[in-house]
């Protein structure tokens, strides 16, 4: 749950880092950074790039992962991208389907990344936490707007 004026507060914020005079990857980085070190409830944050039929680690603050390469359809990241929809797990001890990168997540929320023009998934935003039931549909939406940001970010570095 986040206050509205936290939400655009943390956007405003996430504007100005993804803006700034740095090489992109560092300023995903520092994004990743600030979202951890900003929001409590973001134990574990994180970028998965889509690449082929994978989920490819890219910048993350957390403890570090096993799952640095993820197959499209397997757990709660592979998941969002074979349903085409964001994934907000109450409790990942319900989820068969779920890959335990440590074993003190007990929530997860998974926003898509899409090309601003073609809609096309290009990656994701991966959340953990520490509490069940942490994410709801508030950090769905912040999280979407920054997704949209970071999208046009990295597809006008592209070309
Ligand atoms: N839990 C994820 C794997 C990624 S880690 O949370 C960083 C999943 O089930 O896909």
């Amino acid at each position: 749950m986040i206050e509205d004026v936290v939400a655009a507060e943390v956007l405003a914020q996430s504007e100005a880092i993804l803006e700034a005079d740095r090489p992109v990857e560092e300023r995903l980085q520092s994004l990743m950074r600030y979202l951890h070190e900003t929001l409590p409830h973001y134990h574990w944050v994180g970028i998965y790039w889509l690449r082929g039929d994978d989920l490819v680690l890219g910048p993350y603050v957390g403890p570090p992962t096993e799952h640095v390469r993820i197959p499209v359809g397997r757990g709660v990241c592979g998941t969002a991208v074979a349903e085409g929809a964001n994934q907000i797990v109450r409790d990942v001890r319900t989820r068969t389907n779920y890959l335990a990168c440590n074993l003190e997540t007990l929530s997860e929320i998974v926003v898509l990344i899409r090309h601003p023009e073609t809609g096309k998934i290009l990656g994701q935003i991966d959340v953990d936490g520490t509490q069940v039931g942490a994410f709801d549909t508030t950090d769905e939406a912040l999280l979407e707007a920054i997704a949209e940001r970071i999208a046009r970010l990295v597809v006008a570095h592209r070309s």
